[in-house]
């Protein structure tokens, strides 16, 4: 196949291929897969600033008839999907790609019959259960645009998203098991769409079987409506550069943007980039951590497994559910080979008794992978020696909602791998490193903003409903390029590490916030008159969140009152964000330091969460300065 990619020296000439021929090397790559109509031009539109990529225009397909049809030939007995439910005493449960077949073209007429069209917005706010994965392509089977919201947002949250995107339908279950947690997502549903005019119909999965309320006129139930239905659904007609799916994430200002990906160039990104950098080959087992809310989820859960005809584990749990040996008893208990998680996830298991890893034998594991942020050393040693048992190449994999598709990776086994480094960039990907004036940095042994210099197929084509704003964020900061958000190093040997963000987005477990966005959902509460957050290094969580509030009353004077606003700050947050958004301090303050003409001095309130008080910097220009001695005297 045109696009695998074996060797050391295939790496080599792929990549230049891919920087020197892009028409011809993506052309090659793109004939690998099923499509109604083949594409006029390979690449087009403007990469930057304008921001209008386009890739394979003039081409129709469906992603689902390259996900599920074409494998029917050949691996229709195969299984596409494990599922390993929460509770391990409850029976797993596994799909072959016929059934996924079926049950996708079931879910998709069900849709239909109920009025959801091409290009309609379907919200989905599920468990990690198979249904999940089936409504999602159930979407792209008929064109509807999918936008899927981690079921561990909060109704104020649910409803932003349904009312950007005007969806018109919401698909969702009556309850999630997620380890000891139980959430009640109908009804988180019910309160969200409160203020949502747009949905007409809210289809509801039965999973736990928790009583709910049934709206009349606008809530069915999945498995009434499923009898109805036939088996088969005809895909529908996509043209390339209609969209996919919208997913939102945060960004350092306002309101979570929605990174819009389209049909074709998100298809042969997924694939391309999961096949190469996992290595994989027919009878892998694979296994990704992430849940479907997350970018993580979308490419390669779901649609770089399926799209290679893979078989993909799905599970609904928690890492230290029931005990923290549950990843490796799922590893043993299905044999699997490809192990794709997120640094927060080792690091909080390095912290269990060694014991409950060396239970197992973790003999069926080939690669490791890492996403979401960067794995510190001793994390990246841990996992190679305890889980990959110094046999498994561990692939730490850098890229962003808006990229679609990993970036900057070694492909397991074939290029570097090196702890703390995300390593060389895929055939298709150029990275540069620019200073703060965006001049090209060249050579190794540097470091600067990371930014892409030329269009791949997997490029974010807008945000939802407002082209402009993708533009300012990721097209206009520095023309020519694609601005990341991220800071990065090129070492000695040309690897990239990846430092952190340089705006205000923080990085929690691997979710990303922007400070702005907690300090609004903090400043709803009426016990608060302003706030400052700040990211802080958090031994399991990468980042932890530290908060700054100024309160309405002055600073309470007894334990009583002060736990009452905390109490209040937290509600704030669970309420308008989700509980993934807590502050993980809060310091309550009479003021925050700010310069003359009112901007908050960050910098100096990183430095106290950090708790590097003795070098503060140049704190004269601020308009009073006796607020920095309150703030580290009340350090948390
Ligand atoms: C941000 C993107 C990529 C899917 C999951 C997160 C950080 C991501 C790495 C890595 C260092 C990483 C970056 C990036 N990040 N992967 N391997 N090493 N940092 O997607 O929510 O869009 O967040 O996550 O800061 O900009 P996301």
């Amino acid at each position: 196949m045109a696009s695998r990619i074996r060797t050391l020296e295939e790496y080599h000439a792929a990549y230049q291929q891919a920087a020197e021929h892009p028409d011809m090397y993506w052309g090659n790559v793109a004939e690998e897969f099923t499509w109604r109509k083949k594409w006029d031009t390979v690449r087009g539109g403007e990469f930057s600033p304008a921001g209008t990529s386009t890739w394979f225009e003039g081409a129709t397909l469906n992603i689902t008839e390259n996900c599920l049809d074409r494998h029917l030939a050949t691996r229709a007995n195969k299984l596409a999907i494990i599922f390993e439910p929460n509770d391990p005493k409850d029976r797993h449960t596994r799909l072959t790609y016929r059934e996924l077949h079926e049950q996708v073209c079931q879910m998709a007429n069900v849709l239909l019959n109920n009025g959801v069209k091409k290009g309609d917005r379907v919200v989905i706010y599920m468990p990690m259960i198979p249904e999940l994965a089936v409504t999602t392509l159930a979407c792209a089977r008929i064109g509807a645009v999918h936008s899927v919201v981690f079921a561990g947002f909060s109704a104020s949250a649910i409803a932003d998203r349904v009312n950007d995107a005007e969806a018109s339908f919401v698909v969702t279950a009556d309850g999630l098991n997620r380890g000891a947690k139980q959430i009640p997502v109908k009804s988180v549903v019910d309160d969200a769409l409160l203020t949502c005019p747009s949905v007409r119909g809210v289809l509801v999965v039965e999973h736990t079987g928790w009583p709910v309320q049934m709206k009349e006129d606008r809530d069915i139930w999945f498995h009434d409506e499923v009898r109805n239905v036939a088996k088969a659904c005809p895909a529908v007609e996509m043209a390339a550069e209609d969209p996919l799916f919208i997913l939102y994430t945060s960004g350092s200002t306002g309101k979570p943007k929605g990174v819009v990906h389209t049909q074709a160039g998100y298809m042969v990104w997924a694939q391309y980039t999961f096949q190469n950098v996992f290595q994989v080959e027919e009878n892998d087992i694979y296994w990704c951590t992430a849940d479907i809310g997350w970018v993580t989820g979308h490419t390669y859960l779901l649609y770089g497994p399926l799209l290679s005809g893979s078989t993909s584990l799905l599970f609904e749990g928690v890492p230290t559910y029931p005990s923290p040996g549950r990843f490796w008893e799922v590893i043993d208990k299905h044999h699997v080979s490809i192990f794709y998680t997120a640094p927060t996830a080792i690091r909080s298991l390095m912290a269990a008794p060694l014991d409950h890893v060396l239970a197992y034998s973790l003999s069926s594991l080939r690669v490791l992978g890492s996403v979401g942020e960067p794995i510190n050393e001793e994390a990246w040693h841990w996992y190679h020696q305890h889980v990959g048992k110094g046999r498994c190449p561990i692939v730490d994999t850098w890229w962003q909602t808006e990229t679609g598709g990993i970036m900057i990776s070694a492909l397991a086994g074939i290029t570097p791998s090196v702890p703390a480094r995300a390593g060389l960039p895929l055939p298709g990907v150029q990275p540069v490193l620019l200073s703060q004036e965006g001049t090209e940095l060249e050579g190794n042994d540097q470091e600067g903003y990371l930014a892409i210099k030329a269009s791949w197929p997997g490029v974010i084509r807008t945000t939802w409903g407002d082209h402009e704003r993708a533009r300012q964020v990721y097209f206009q900061p520095y023309p020519g390029y694609y601005f990341t958000g991220d800071g990065a190093r090129r070492d000695e040997q040309g690897l990239y590490r990846i430092i952190g963000r340089v705006d205000d987005v923080i990085n929690v477990s691997g979710h990303r916030f922007g400070t702005a966005e907690i300090e609004s959902a903090i400043n709803e509460s009426p016990d608060v008159v302003e706030s400052a957050v700040v990211g802080y290094p958090h031994d399991v969580k990468g980042q932890g969140i530290y908060a700054y509030v100024i309160c309405r009353n002055g600073l309470p004077d007894n334990d009583l009152d002060r736990q009452r606003v905390e109490g209040s700050i937290i509600e704030a947050v669970v309420a308008h964000i989700g509980r993934i958004a807590k502050p993980d301090k809060i310091q309550l303050v009479s003021g925050l330091p700010k310069t003359r003409s009112g901007k908050i001095m960050r910098r100096i309130l990183r430095k106290v969460a950090e708790g590097e008080t003795s070098n503060l910097g140049d704190t004269t220009t601020l308009l009073d300065p006796l607020v920095v001695e309150e703030i580290v005297a009340g350090k948390k």
